[in-house]
C-alpha cells in the first residue's frame, strides 16, 4: 500500500476501506509515514469528508494505536466529559473537582490548544511544578485516593491521535467532522470510563458554527461511544462568543478558580453547574443539582482541586492564592470604537486574537506564554460608549498588542439596538 494512492483516491472523493485506514493509522504510530502524506491526507478528509463508516474505522483504529487504559483497578463508577473545544472553555478545570467533591471519580485525559481554542492540559501547567504527564499506576492511585485527576495523552492512548492532533493543530485541518469525532472518541474508547458526556459547541467560536453540523457531530460521537457500550451523552452549548471572560492560559485556571469559590461569571457558572450535576446523574446520583450547590458553597470542591494540583506534583497554594500565578509583563487596554450595543463577538477571532499574544502555537512543540490572554470587561449585549475599555490585553511581548488589537476589533460588530439573547444550553441527545 502506498501513502500516495491513498491520497489520492481520498483527494478524488473516494471511500478509504478498512485496510487503507489501518495501514495510515499504523504508519501514523510508529511514525513510518511522512509528516507531508499525513498532513495531505488530512487536507484531503477536510475537503472530501468521510462516511460513517470510514469515520469509525478511523476511530477504532486510532484508540487501538496504544494501550487501552483498564480502570477496573478505580473503584466505583468513573466518569468523563469532553468538549469539541471553544475560546475561554475552561469548564473541565471547574466541573472535575465539583463531581469529585460529589463523590463520583473521574479519571481524564485531555488535551492541548487546538487551532484558535485552548486546551486543558495548557491551563494547568501554568500552575507552578503540575505534571500533567502521569504513568499509568500513579493516575489509578490519584483517582483512588482523590477521585480525581486530568493527564495529558502521555499514557500511550490513542497515540496517533496525539500525533494527528498536533499537526492539524498547525495545518488548518481541525473543522472536520469525522476528525474530531474520531479523535475525541478513540480518547474516551480507549480511556474507559463507564460514563461520557460530551459538551459539542455550536457558533462562531466552535469549529461546528451552526446547530445543524453541531447536532451531526453529536449524533456521530454518541452513537460510537454506546455503540461501545459507554452510557454517552451529548450537551451542545453556545459557543457563539466566548465563554466567561478570561481567555488564556492562566487568566482561565484563575477564573475557573473563582467559579470554585462561587464567584464566577453568570454564564460560566452556568455551564459548569449544568454539566457536573448531568455527570453525576448519569452516575446515578440522586439530587444532583442540591449536592453541586453544596460542594460549591461548603469549599469541598475548591480543596478537590487544591488535593489534585498537589497529588500532580503542582503548588496547591495557586488554588487558594490566585495572586501566586505570574503575571504578564504588559497590558493593554482595548477601548470601544463606537457607541452602541456589542451585538457580536466573533469568538474565532477573539481566540485568534489570543494565540497572537502568545497563548497559543503557530507551530508543532512550540512553547505558549502562559500569562498571555485577553480579559473581557464588555461582552455581547452591553452598552457601551466609543472610547470606554472594553477589554485587556496580557503578554511578555509589547510588540503582540497591535496585531492582536486589530484581530480583537474585528470581531466586533455594534449596533443601535439590544440584541436577542442567545441560551446557553440549546440541546441535549
Ligand atoms: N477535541 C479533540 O480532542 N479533538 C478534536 O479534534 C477537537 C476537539
Amino acid at each position: 500500500m502506498r501513502m500516495y494512492d491513498i491520497i489520492l483516491k481520498k483527494r478524488n472523493g473516494g471511500k478509504l476501506t478498512k485496510e487503507e485506514i489501518n495501514f495510515f493509522v499504523k504508519g501514523v504510530t510508529d511514525k513510518t509515514i511522512e509528516l507531508y502524506h499525513i498532513s495531505a491526507l488530512m487536507m484531503a478528509i477536510y475537503f472530501q469528508g468521510m462516511d460513517e463508516e470510514e469515520t469509525l474505522n478511523l476511530t477504532l483504529a486510532m484508540s487501538d494505536s496504544g494501550e487501552r487504559m483498564n480502570l477496573e483497578k478505580i473503584e466505583g463508577i468513573k466518569v468523563d466529559k469532553h468538549s469539541t473545544g471553544g475560546v475561554g472553555d475552561k469548564t473541565t478545570l471547574a466541573v472535575v473537582p465539583i463531581v469529585a467533591a460529589c463523590g463520583v471519580k473521574v479519571a481524564k485525559m485531555s488535551g492541548r490548544g487546538l487551532g484558535h481554542t485552548g486546551g486543558t492540559i495548557d491551563k494547568l501547567e501554568s500552575i507552578e511544578g503540575f505534571q500533567t504527564s502521569v504513568e499509568p499506576e500513579k493516575f489509578f492511585q490519584i483517582v483512588n485516593t482523590h477521585g480525581l485527576c486530568v493527564a495529558g495523552q502521555s499514557m500511550n492512548l490513542a497515540p496517533a491521535d496525539k500525533e494527528l492532533y498536533a499537526l492539524r493543530d498547525v495545518t488548518a485541518t481541525v473543522e472536520n467532522f469525522s476528525l474530531i469525532a474520531s479523535s475525541i472518541m478513540s480518547k474516551k474508547l480507549a480511556s474507559g470510563s463507564d460514563c461520557i458526556l460530551l459538551d459539542v459547541k455550536v457558533g462562531s467560536g466552535a469549529f461546528m458554527k451552526t446547530y445543524d453540523d453541531a447536532e451531526k457531530l453529536a449524533q456521530a460521537m454518541v452513537k460510537i461511544g454506546n455503540g461501545a457500550g459507554r452510557k454517552t451523552v451529548a450537551v451542545i452549548t453556545d459557543m457563539d462568543k466566548p465563554l466567561g471572560n478570561a481567555i488564556g492560559n492562566s487568566i482561565e485556571v484563575i477564573e475557573a478558580i473563582e467559579t470554585l469559590k462561587g464567584n464566577g461569571p453568570e454564564d460560566f457558572t452556568l455551564l459548569t453547574k449544568t454539566l457536573s450535576s448531568d455527570l453525576l446523574k448519569m452516575a446515578g446520583i440522586d439530587n444532583a443539582e442540591e449536592k453541586v450547590e453544596e460542594v460549591i458553597s461548603n469549599g469541598k470542591a475548591l480543596r478537590k482541586l487544591a488535593d489534585m494540583v498537589k497529588a500532580q506534583g503542582g503548588n496547591e497554594n495557586y488554588v487558594y492564592d490566585t495572586s501566586l500565578f505570574p503575571k504578564a509583563e504588559f497590558t493593554y487596554k482595548i477601548r470601544a470604537e463606537k457607541d452602541g450595543f456589542i451585538s457580536h463577538m466573533n469568538a474565532e477571532s477573539v481566540g485568534i486574537a489570543c494565540a497572537k499574544l502568545g497563548a497559543g502555537r503557530e507551530k508543532k512543540g512550540d512553547s505558549i506564554d502562559f500569562t498571555a490572554g485577553i480579559k473581557l470587561l464588555r461582552k455581547t449585549g452591553d452598552k457601551v460608549s466609543a472610547g470606554e475599555v472594553i477589554a485587556e490585553m496580557y503578554s511578555s511581548d509589547e510588540s503582540k498588542f497591535t496585531d492582536a488589537e486589530k484581530t480583537f476589533n474585528s470581531s466586533i460588530t455594534y449596533s443601535e439596538t439590544k440584541p436577542e439573547k442567545i441560551n446557553l444550553i440549546l440541546g441535549k441527545l
